[in-house]
């Protein structure tokens, strides 16, 4: 082993690192004469077995040649890198100034939409989100609100009936959440509650067997009949974006008295069209003063406190806002249908 040697090495090297034409070669190049088991690592190895006065130049030799070579690889490693850059710039297939492709994008459903837009409106006046499970006890969907068991009333809310034990029903409207909030939160309180409900009944244009309704209930000192019809207007405000006139024709449910049709102005005309049919009214929900009998199936004094509540018929809000004809395409899943909104 001499300086021939070790030169005969640094010309070769330089030579295999010079042909390299990508970072894969280059690598083998550095393994081949730097690595564990590479040239320069068997000459050191060698060292101990040299005259002693020859080590100590030998290893300067051998270090600086790798040193070179080290150098070497890192300077071709540089360029090939910069020749990439100027491949990708050359490259005029590829133009980094385009926007990315845009991913799909979904939608609120209609209902959810409508839904958020109530709540915020309601929110906004310190009234509170609630919510109940869509399979109910009969005790809150139907004798809590005043609705025994050979009530008449029941027949007009077809309901679904669970098998098995407990008197289980599929709710028929949002107002046992009237009953849960009551219970739970103790007067004064402001809820509203939008949710699925269901009933058994033959389903047409305007009838489906799962719907959304969203009830509203206050329960305080001294509420009448103008707290009610004030957050009804304020309701309307919100959803039609201007002040409509309302009437309030009598109607009865069990869970109110008096109980009310809330009628507002056809939002849509001034000398009828097909959505008021020509009454110019549009039929918009039912409400009324929160029925002493329900107060105290939630252990609310009727004497101390009142309420007004209303069950605002979601789905048909939606069908009016939108202009749908027909409340089976709410929940029909169909993506034509959906993708408008
Ligand atoms: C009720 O369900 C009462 N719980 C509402 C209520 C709450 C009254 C609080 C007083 C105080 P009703 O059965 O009328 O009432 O239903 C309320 C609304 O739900 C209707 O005005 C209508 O808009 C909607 N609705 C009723 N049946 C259907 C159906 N099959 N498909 C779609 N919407 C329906």
């Amino acid at each position: 082993m001499n300086t021939a040697d070790l030169d005969a090495a640094l010309a070769r090297a330089r030579e295999e690192i010079r042909a390299s034409s990508d970072d894969a070669g280059l690598k083998a190049v550095e393994r081949k004469y730097l690595g564990k088991g590479g040239t320069l690592a068997a000459w050191l190895a060698e060292i101990p077995r040299l005259p002693p006065e020859q080590r100590g130049a030998f290893g300067k030799a051998v270090n600086e040649l790798k040193r070179a070579i080290a150098d070497g690889i890192a300077a071709r490693g540089a360029e090939l890198e910069r020749e990439r850059t100027e491949r990708a710039l050359a490259d005029t297939s590829f133009d980094p100034s385009l926007p990315p492709p845009v991913a799909p994008r979904g939608s609120l459903h209609p209902i959810t939409q409508v839904t958020r837009e109530i709540e915020d409106l309601f929110t906004s006046m310190g009234y509170q989100v609630v919510d109940g499970p869509e399979v109910e006890t009969d005790w809150n969907n139907f004798e809590a609100l005043n609705i025994p068991q050979d009530h008449p009333a029941r027949d007009s809310q077809d309901t679904f009936y669970m098998s098995g034990p407990g008197k289980l029903v599929l709710r028929t409207h949002t107002s046992p959440v009237q009953i849960r909030a009551m219970r739970r939160f103790r007067p004064p309180l402001r809820v509203i509650a939008p949710g699925k409900v269901f009933r058994n009944e033959a389903t047409d244009a305007s009838h489906e067997h799962t719907f959304h309704q969203l009830e509203g209930l206050v329960v305080d000192k001294g509420v009448s009949v103008a707290h009610l019809v004030h957050a009804m207007k304020t309701l309307l405000r919100g959803i039609f974006q201007r002040d409509l006139e309302i009437r309030l024709r009598p109607g009865y449910f069990p869970f109110v008295e008096p109980g009310f049709e809330l009628d507002a102005r056809c939002p849509f005309c001034t000398e009828g069209c097909s959505v008021c049919k020509r009454t110019r009214w549009i039929e918009l929900l039912p409400c009324g003063l929160v029925h002493p009998n329900v107060l105290r199936a939630c252990d609310v004094d009727p004497e101390e406190w009142g309420g007004f509540a209303f069950g605002l018929g979601l789905s048909r809000l939606v069908m009016l806002r939108y202009g749908i004809d027909d409340v089976r395409l709410l929940l029909s899943g169909e993506l034509r249908f959906l993708e408008q909104f």
